[in-house]
């Protein structure tokens, strides 16, 4: 598709022009104490998410500007190809479809955008392999005899329902204990294995490709580890998420759920590989769960660019990275049960927009993806907020906070939303009438994301957003969001590594390497 690069567009000047003359000594103080309605202009509902955006370094003039970038670069017609099923994946020539994974099954007689017309039969497809896998989820759910899952994979085959899992710890059935199984650090599988019992264990292979290394080694120890034991039935007890059925079959494994290549594996909890927390949470919160996200999908596909959340995000994105020259993002949820939302969505921004080529394999002018990093608050406060508030670099912070509790303690939550109030307010506000050490200087930019609770819904909308907000600031960058080459270079290398590990040959090695292999073989 036509895609025009973001510097081109005749907006892009006007933006460095408006960052020159007023956007680098944009100060929020002054705008909130000139602006009445600064909070009611720059915050907005969103399906199942308020967020308030006017902690933020812009002014209403640089958001018209933005929302004209967003015009300029054609994002709406990418999105638009995207929810056409588009192969907008062109490096692989793969359309990007995760979003029909929460769509709702077709209505009968239904026309238009309900039976979406040649994606029907996509459609059917997901909610056949859906049906199955929630009446497995089910079925594993209503077996007492086993009381332990186990998740083998990695990056999006593992992330997604970690991080779910974990977030909707209250909906977790408490009858099964739940593992997640990464690392080809066999430390990580062997203490895992050393709690568990063959009869009672359930091994959920997730793999997209069915090939990844660590995957597989810990699925071939954990077989074996299962028949050593005594073991018998692998087809109860193994069952493979992925979309290479055929290599699921030939290790072995009777049970699969499969999945399609336009599903991109940090795309993928909402598909098989979402099984570990449907068992979790059964069929009706994985369905409330994709209902969320199929809202929020919702939102980004009709409401106007001034309104729609996922494209405000993205073109704050973009303000700070390519015009204030802000490097990082740091991700606060301030709910302990969202303690792996950052790393999630390390994966899912720079895995999709860690890219320094064009869709045409050229060369960028101008900054990509931030670095994502964070903790839970109020942990992160008594860590690393320091820097926040006093460093040389200025991170804007993306705050996520949850209205209503799931715990009846007193005083506690009270406490939590005071603290991410309070931590927004301290790193806007700073404190001048003090010198030195005690000095802030404030205006310091915040996002703040609030849900009402943290039900499978809202998280699922949570995501979502998330996804389409890189999905736009990858638009706006002009790059394949949906890629990841980066990441094979390693993976070649660590196999001839292992070879050299075992023979010692250090032929045409660097002098660093060469080294460091003869001291782990002495
Ligand atoms: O190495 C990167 C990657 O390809 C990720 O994109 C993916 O989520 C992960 O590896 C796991 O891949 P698979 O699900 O095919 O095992």
């Amino acid at each position: 598709m036509n895609h025009i690069a973001c510097d081109q567009t005749p907006v892009w000047a006007a933006l460095q022009n408006a960052f020159n003359t007023s956007g680098q000594s944009f100060d929020l103080r002054t705008a909130f104490a000139t602006e009445a309605d600064r909070f009611q202009a720059f915050s907005q509902d969103a399906p199942h998410v308020f967020a308030d955006l006017s902690k933020n370094l812009i002014d209403r003039a640089t958001q018209l500007l933005l929302l004209q970038l967003a015009q300029q670069t054609g994002v709406q017609a990418h999105r638009d190809a995207m929810f056409a099923g588009a192969a907008i994946n062109g490096t692989e020539g793969r359309a990007v479809m995760h979003w029909l994974l929460r769509q709702p099954p077709a209505r009968a007689g239904a026309v238009a955008r309900d039976s979406l017309g040649p994606l029907a039969a996509e459609l059917a497809q997901v909610h056949l392999t859906l049906d199955a896998m929630l009446a497995f989820a089910q079925s594993v759910r209503a077996d007492r005899a086993i009381t332990d899952v186990v998740n083998i994979g990695i990056g999006g085959s593992d992330l997604g329902p970690q991080m779910a899992l974990l977030a909707l710890d209250e909906f977790v059935l408490p009858a099964k204990r739940f593992h997640f199984v990464s690392n080809v650090d066999g430390h990580e599988l062997a203490s895992v294995l050393k709690r568990l019992r063959p009869e009672s264990t359930l091994f959920l292979l997730a793999s997209k490709t069915f090939t990844t290394i660590e995957t597989m080694t810990n699925a071939r120890s954990a077989k074996a580890w299962f028949e050593a034991q005594g073991g018998t039935d692998v087809a109860l007890h193994f069952a493979a998420l992925t979309t290479n059925v055929a290599a699921a079959r030939e290790f072995g494994i009777s049970t699969t759920f499969g999945f399609w290549d336009w599903v991109g594996g940090r795309y993928s909890v909402w598909s098989a590989i979402g099984l570990p927390l449907a068992i979790a949470i059964g069929e009706a919160g994985f369905r409330e769960f994709l209902s969320g996200a199929h809202d929020m999908d919702e939102h980004f596909r009709t409401a106007p660019l001034a309104r729609n959340l996922p494209v405000r995000l993205a073109l704050l994105d973009v303000w700070y990275r390519n015009f204030h020259g802000f490097s990082s993002r740091s991700i606060a949820p301030y709910h302990s049960a969202l303690r792996r939302l950052p790393a999630y969505l390390q994966q899912l921004e720079m895995e999709s927009n860690g890219k320094r080529v064009n869709t045409l394999g050229a060369a960028l002018g101008y900054a990509t993806a931030p670095v994502l990093w964070g903790e839970p608050g109020t942990n992160g406060q008594h860590a690393y907020f320091q820097m926040l508030h006093q460093g040389t670099d200025v991170v804007p912070v993306e705050f996520v906070a949850v209205k209503r509790p799931k715990h009846d303690l007193p005083g506690h939550h009270e406490l939590l939303l005071a603290n991410v109030l309070a931590q927004a307010q301290a790193l806007m506000q700073g404190k001048a009438d003090a010198g030195g050490h005690r000095h802030f200087p404030g205006n310091r930019p915040s996002t703040f994301l609030l849900l009402d609770e943290l039900t499978p819904a809202s998280l699922g909308a949570l995501i979502a957003l998330q996804e389409h907000r890189v999905f736009v600031s990858g638009s706006l960058w002009g790059i394949n969001s949906f890629d990841q080459w980066g990441v094979e270079l390693g993976k070649v290398l660590a196999k001839d590594l292992e070879q050299r590990l075992a023979s010692g040959d250090p032929a045409g090695l660097d002098g660093s390497t060469a080294g460091l292999l003869s001291r782990l073989r002495k």
